[in-house]
């Protein structure tokens, strides 16, 4: 077999077979074919595709290009959540010691932010100390001590999906349904849990800005999982407006905790109390989405979410004092206001260019090198269909070096002030199982 042919033959529209794929992924990932070879190979499947056999072939080469983590051995079942991305996104801090208070294990791997979205990563870095390192063996530990922990992917992990993503960065072959079901499915897959649930946004800041590709992708990731034997649902969610009432990462994680302590509620907790309630019924722990959703809130208003939210980072070697004192997260030095210029109803119109602006501040990175600063971020004080008074502060913006004026003029075209009522945003548009 050669490179050069199975190039070709993709790039003239023809399917592969399963051993052509493997020919491909395993080479790559142990050096045999060359970066050249992998992305005419990645830019034949972005203009022909793959058809469902194809990109089950490539999820399962991907998956197997490591150790897939098998965790039978735990005395409960199993569970994972992975999103998308998006503005404001970090269900995952939320979910994650809920379900655990509800003796569900949850094993994540998550990953950084990038561009206009936010990274689960960066979230857990802002609390100093906090490790999300921890090998094999460690991650184990702490998921039997505590029923979940966070970290970043493992090198045994799909490898192969390490370098093959790291390639499709820089050579505009992202956005394609089959390349990122498989990237994603093949993760999920080796992490080893049982129940998967997807969060797949759509609307004007998400990966798949058209609905029918997010359903597209979600039906596809969903076939994916279950191949592989696990129960699946995906839940396509609203990303046209920033989720919670802020974007940055010691700010998401302070939010966090407030819902945690059940000080406050809002689109970002109702989003994960929902999803939280959807892979309690896929488990089996509970029997149908109202009983779900009421352990929900019993394990927030208890205070065993938060129990576990703070064990977890006990075990991860974070501060826990910034649990109830966030002067440890450190404070940015400057917080810019933008105000109503009118009285209105606020419509938020390009969330895509307000993740951008929370990049800039410095909540972001352009390239994967680039360092965040853990304390900056945008404030939300108002969402969209939320009535406005002339002069109202919509958004505080935290930042300690920056381009402000730059960062103020991305904002001022991101939202628009109308006299006409809003409808409030829906964030959940449909559930895939
Ligand atoms: N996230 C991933 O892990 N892979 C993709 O291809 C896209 C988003």
């Amino acid at each position: 077999m050669r490179a050069y042919d199975i190039i070709y033959k993709k790039r003239n529209g023809r399917k592969l077979s399963k051993e052509e794929i493997s020919f491909m992924v395993d080479g790559y990932n142990y050096g045999k074919i060359a970066d050249y070879q992998m992305s005419a190979f990645l830019m034949a499947v972005y203009f022909q595709s793959l058809d469902d056999e194809e990109t089950f072939a490539l999820t399962e080469t991907m998956a197997k290009s490591g150790e897939i983590l098998d965790l039978i051995f735990l005395d409960g079942p199993t569970a994972d959540k992975h999103s998308t991305g998006g503005v404001g996104d970090g269900t995952s801090l939320l979910i994650a010691p809920i379900l655990a208070a509800c003796d569900v294990y949850v094993p994540m791997m998550s990953g950084r932010a990038l561009g206009h979205t936010g990274g689960t990563l960066d979230k857990l870095e802002a609390v100093p100390g906090f490790n999300v390192n921890l090998d094999k063996e460690k991650f184990i530990e702490v998921l039997k001590k505590n029923k979940f922990a966070m970290i970043g992917q493992t090198k045994e992990v799909a490898p192969a999906d390490k370098k093959m993503y790291a390639l499709r960065d820089v050579t505009a072959t992202v956005e394609s349904i089959p390349l990122i079901c498989s990237s994603i499915m093949s993760k999920k897959i080796a992490e080893g849990a049982k129940n998967i649930l997807l969060d797949v946004k759509t609307g004007n800041a998400a990966f798949m800005q058209k609905y029918e590709d997010a359903k597209l992708l979600a039906q596809k990731m969903v076939q994916a999982g279950k191949m592989f034997g696990r129960n699946m649902c995906a839940v396509i969610t609203d990303m046209d407006e920033p989720l919670g009432n802020a974007a940055g990462n010691s700010l998401e994680v302070i939010q966090t905790l407030e819902v945690l302590k059940n000080k406050i509620e809002n689109d970002f907790s109702d989003l994960s109390f929902d999803l939280s309630a959807y892979i309690l019924v896929q488990t089996g722990i509970s029997e149908n989405f109202e009983a779900a959703r009421n352990k929900v809130k019993e394990k927030i208003s208890s205070g065993q979410a938060l129990e576990k939210f703070i064990k977890m980072i006990e075990l991860q070697n974070g501060n826990t004092k910034v649990v109830d004192d966030y002067s440890v997260f450190g404070k940015a030095q400057n917080i810019y206001k933008i105000t109503a210029h009118e009285n209105g109803y606020l419509k938020y119109v390009n969330t895509r260019n307000i993740g951008i602006a929370a990049c800039l501040l410095g909540a972001g990175r352009l390239k994967t090198e680039d360092k965040v600063d853990p304390v900056s971020g945008i404030i939300f004080n108002k969402k969209s269909g939320d009535k406005v008074c002339k002069n109202d502060v919509l958004f505080e913006l935290h930042y300690n070096k920056a381009d402000i004026k730059s960062v103020v003029e991305i904002l001022n075209t991101s939202y628009i002030i109308s006299g006409g009522k809003q409808e409030k945003i829906k964030f959940i548009k449909e559930i895939i199982d």
